[in-house]
């Protein structure tokens, strides 16, 4: 054996296998060189023939030139495999269909109730899922010890925020946090920042440390409005409210009617109430009203001159209101839903219907 008969053989092969057009002769061709009885193994078994000297040149020589063939026969083989699979691949199936995921019904409501509100002027403002007991209600007029805190069972964070407060470097304040209950806090957040005239509405996550059933959960969304300005009256208060409950629900005549009610942020307080959109008062059996005819829809009132202080205005003879509703519940009289719970249940057969 001659080295230039390696040499020899290393460019026949490599000529060979770039003359190789398909998967056949490719095989031909490992049969013939590369399998154990190739010629390329007939001339590892003439090494053995070879002084030690000739097989130090003549090993790694034969060596590197076997890896080297058997890379660019791998080359070789992936790119058939290619090509056989595109040629087998049938173009007249039907295409896989792509899953296209969907919005959840809470952020469909909330959207559609939000741009009614923008098509009214009210501005979009956004808050935090934690918040400082003194938002949630020592500013909202919720004191401590004032029965009304029974209203929100509240979750309690373990972690306190810590505040320097003064000039004195060494005097810190403690905060209490907590999951906030309500929305009403995003009025207090916006009042600190902005002066009348107010137009603006807060959607957020609320949490409540309440068992769950069908019209209970512990986490849901809330819709928070808020309207100030010199003379803002309940007149304004409830054309605005009835005017968007109709653009929401769609139907022109429905009636809206106010009710007394009690929340220490809002003097008076309400209820509002809507003609139940399914019998209009007449149906017998109507499970979305229970044969009352009316709705439950929000909290409301006129805004309480005390949180004009808590925000330290320059005067507190603004007048305006204020109202919160469960966008959940909406979404439940919408869509006809009958427990709240599916709302979190991360079930897509639910989620995929909307
Ligand atoms: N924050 C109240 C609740 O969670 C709802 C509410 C009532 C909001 C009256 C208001 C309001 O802005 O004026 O039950």
């Amino acid at each position: 054996m001659d080295l230039k008969d390696i040499d020899a053989l290393i460019i026949k092969l490599n000529q060979e296998l770039n003359l190789i057009k398909n998967a056949k002769e490719l095989e031909g061709f490992r049969l013939k060189y590369l399998a154990r009885k190739g010629e390329l193994n007939d001339c590892f078994e003439k090494l053995k023939e070879l002084s030690v000297e000739q097989k130090r040149v003549f090993g790694p020589k034969l060596n590197t030139c076997k890896k080297e063939l058997e890379q660019r026969f791998k080359e070789k083989q992936s790119l058939f495999d290619k090509v056989t699979e595109e040629f087998f691949f049938d173009y007249t199936l039907p295409g896989k269909k792509k899953e296209i995921g969907s919005l959840h019904p809470t952020t469909l409501t909330y959207r559609h109730i939000i741009s009614v509100f923008n098509s009214f002027g009210f501005e979009i403002f956004e808050s935090n899922d934690i918040e400082s007991e003194y938002y949630n209600f020592d500013s909202l007029n919720i004191e401590k010890n004032h029965p009304a805190r029974d209203m929100w069972d509240t979750f309690w964070l373990d972690k306190k925020y810590i505040l320097p407060i003064g000039s004195k470097k060494d005097e810190f304040k403690s905060i209490n946090l907590l999951l906030k209950t309500h929305t009403s806090p995003a009025e207090m957040r916006f009042m600190e920042k902005n002066n009348p005239p107010i137009r603006m509405v807060n959607m957020g996550k609320v949490f409540r440390y309440e068992a769950t059933d069908a019209r209970h959960e512990f986490q849901l969304h809330q819709l928070e409005g808020l309207m100030i300005g010199d003379d803002i009256s309940l007149c304004n208060f409830k054309s605005i409210i009835t005017g968007m409950t109709r653009k929401i629900i769609g139907q022109k005549d429905l009636k809206v009617r106010l009710r007394p009610s009690y929340f220490p942020f809002v003097s008076p307080g309400l209820e509002v109430d809507v003609e139940c959109f399914k019998c209009h008062g007449k149906g017998s059996k109507c499970s979305l009203c229970s044969n009352s005819g009316w709705i439950e829809m929000m909290g409301a009132g006129m805004t309480h001159p005390n949180l004009y202080k808590f925000a330290k205005w320059d005067r507190y003879n603004y007048q305006g209101f204020a109202f919160g509703l469960g966008v959940e519940r909406f979404a439940m009289l919408k869509y006809q839903i009958p427990d709240i719970r599916v709302f979190n249940s991360g079930d897509l057969r639910f989620t995929k219907q909307f």
